[in-house]
């Protein structure tokens, strides 16, 4: 029998908003951010095979190394135990932009892995020191695991789910200018700034949501602009497309997102942009709005 090929998608995490509300003694950074998931995204195709091993095509394979300290290498390595895989990875997401890549290539290296385990009548779990491990790759991986609507509080470990979100679209931009995250940190002024309100209400819409988003921040975003002066055209020319509701930077940039109630306007809107600026990265899709049923075991525990 031919060994099966299974896939997984690296789903791009948008910030919705990000507050930065303290600092820990360790330098990382404390937060209280609204991460949601779009239908856009990496690939990660896994084989059986003896020993681990990665590939990386696609548009952006360029951009990322390939060795042995590549974050889905050493994902892989931490769950894998003595099961083999031949890993490929389709780099579609710009690299160093935002919108979680090397978290959600991580995250979706320890989700093909714990199926390959599944798959061979092994029970797919992770023991506490993995699971530490695995956070320990980056801020982003464990939010990137579930790839549900969250809020995100700590430095991205201490997660409570969204209830499910309505209809919403979104397209990204990103000026093809790398912002590296530590950089980024570095330049903010100040790091003790209001965390959202507590309680979170439900939105109706997808207007509902950017009139409530329009209260909130990215308090990454000032910084990012003073390193790369182009996201701020990047957040203007999103803002001004026909059916925009609401335009912001996501994570540390550069990537920024813009926000519609229709799909067909999304994809009208993304078209547009493309072909005005023909040397951004644009791209549009669905913002994933969470399971119901992973929403009823929230309420009930
Ligand atoms: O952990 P990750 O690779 O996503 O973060 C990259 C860098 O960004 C960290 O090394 C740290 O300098 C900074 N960071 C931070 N606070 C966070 C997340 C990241 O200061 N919550």
């Amino acid at each position: 029998m031919l060994p099966k090929t299974i896939t997984e998608f690296a789903h791009a995490k948008i910030n919705l908003c990000l507050h930065v509300t303290g600092q820990r003694a360790d330098g990382y950074h404390l937060l209280d951010s609204l991460v949601v998931f779009a239908g856009i995204g990496d690939g990660l195709r896994a084989t059986p095979a003896d020993g681990l091993s990665l590939r990386i095509t696609g548009p952006f394979a360029a951009g990322v190394p390939a060795g042995d300290d590549n974050l889905v290498l050493r994902a892989a390595r931490l769950v894998a135990g003595d099961m083999g895989a031949e890993l490929v990875l389709d780099k579609r997401l710009p690299p160093a932009s935002g919108i979680g890549g090397g978290s959600a290539d991580a995250a979706a290296a320890i989700r093909v892995l714990l199926r390959l385990q599944a798959m061979a009548g092994r029970m797919p779990v992770m023991a506490q020191a993995q699971a530490d491990a695995v956070a320990a790759l980056g801020a982003d991986v464990p939010v990137c695991l579930a790839s549900h609507p969250a809020r995100m509080r700590g430095i991205g470990e201490k997660l409570d789910w969204l209830p499910p979100l309505p209809e919403v679209h979104v397209v990204l931009a990103n000026p093809r200018v790398e912002v590296p995250t530590p950089a980024v940190f570095k330049t903010l002024p100040h790091k003790e700034n209001p965390s959202l309100p507590e309680a979170l209400p439900g939105w109706i819409d997808a207007a509902a949501l950017a009139d409530w988003l329009r209260e909130t921040r990215n308090d990454l975003e000032a910084p990012a602009r003073t390193i790369a002066p182009v996201i701020g055209d990047v957040v203007s020319a999103l803002a001004a497309l026909p059916g925009a509701l609401f335009a912001r930077m996501s994570g540390s940039g550069a990537t920024c997102f813009a926000l519609f109630a229709k799909e067909a306007e999304a994809i009208a809107a993304s078209e547009a942009l493309a072909a005005d600026q023909p040397e951004w990265w644009v791209a549009s899709g669905l913002i994933y709005p969470g399971r119901a049923d992973m929403a009823q075991l929230i309420r009930a525990t």
